[in-house]
């Protein structure tokens, strides 16, 4: 009797050691990763200061990220999607909304910075400059639409370079939405334009900040793959 309730109580043991790894990793399946600054804090300088990136990135990104974490914690069918997947499952969701936005940000912040780099901006080259003269009347004219969007978005949000329908498009969205969530939308670069990404260092002058994204950090590179990825898939 005695071993029988030994053995008894090792398989209870063992199960509910067994029945914690499940939860463990089922949490740990569920969790978006770290965010990842693709270079150094101040890489960006002068452009943009260190002091701003270091804030943008390491408090209101990483806020989103665990915004996201905490709230996925409650929503079983959700668990184990990535990023991109949380976006789109709760975009129409009117009870998600919370999640959504802290989703889409994070989503719209790994986004922006992999479209700067330092010593970026100016004419691109590739198969996106030819797209640009084809769909939008050339540099010039892509630029001026692209400095516009930042500027006239109304409140927080993006300033965006699309495929729309197979053409270059210029838009902007408010907030946490993003092209991702639009069927007919390839994003190819991103420009935050929440006071957050610019307060410290243009105090009130987006339109300063935005020209000098424009001119002197944007990632053709980047642009260039998103496109060939969207000609690809
Ligand atoms: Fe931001």
């Amino acid at each position: 009797m005695s071993d029988a309730g030994i053995d008894r109580r090792q398989l209870l043991t063992a199960a509910a050691m067994a029945t914690a790894a499940i939860a463990t990793s089922k949490t740990a399946e569920a969790s978006i990763p770290a965010p990842r600054l693709p270079y150094a804090e101040g890489a960006l300088d002068p452009v943009i200061s260190a002091r701003t990136v270091g804030l943008h990135f390491g408090k209101h990104h990483q806020g989103y990220v665990d915004k996201v974490n905490e709230l996925v914690a409650s929503h079983k069918e959700l668990q184990g999607k990535n990023l991109e997947q949380l976006v789109k499952a709760t975009a129409q969701s009117a009870d998600k909304t919370a999640l959504f936005n802290a989703a889409a940000q994070a989503w719209n912040h790994d986004f922006y910075w992999a479209s700067l780099r330092p010593k970026g901006g100016g004419k691109p080259t590739g198969a996106i400059a030819t797209k640009i003269e084809q769909d939008l009347g050339g540099y010039d004219a892509m630029k001026k639409l692209l400095q516009e969007a930042s500027v006239f978005q109304f409140g927080s949000g993006w300033a965006w370079l699309v495929v729309r329908d197979g053409k270059l498009a210029v838009t902007k969205t408010s907030n946490a939405e993003t092209p991702l969530t639009n069927p007919s939308e390839k994003p190819l670069l991103t420009i935050d334009v929440w006071e957050h990404a610019y307060y410290l260092d243009y105090q009130n002058k987006r339109a300063d900040y935005a020209k000098a994204v424009i001119d002197k950090l944007l990632n053709w590179d980047f642009a260039n793959q998103n496109l060939a990825s969207n000609v690809q898939g």
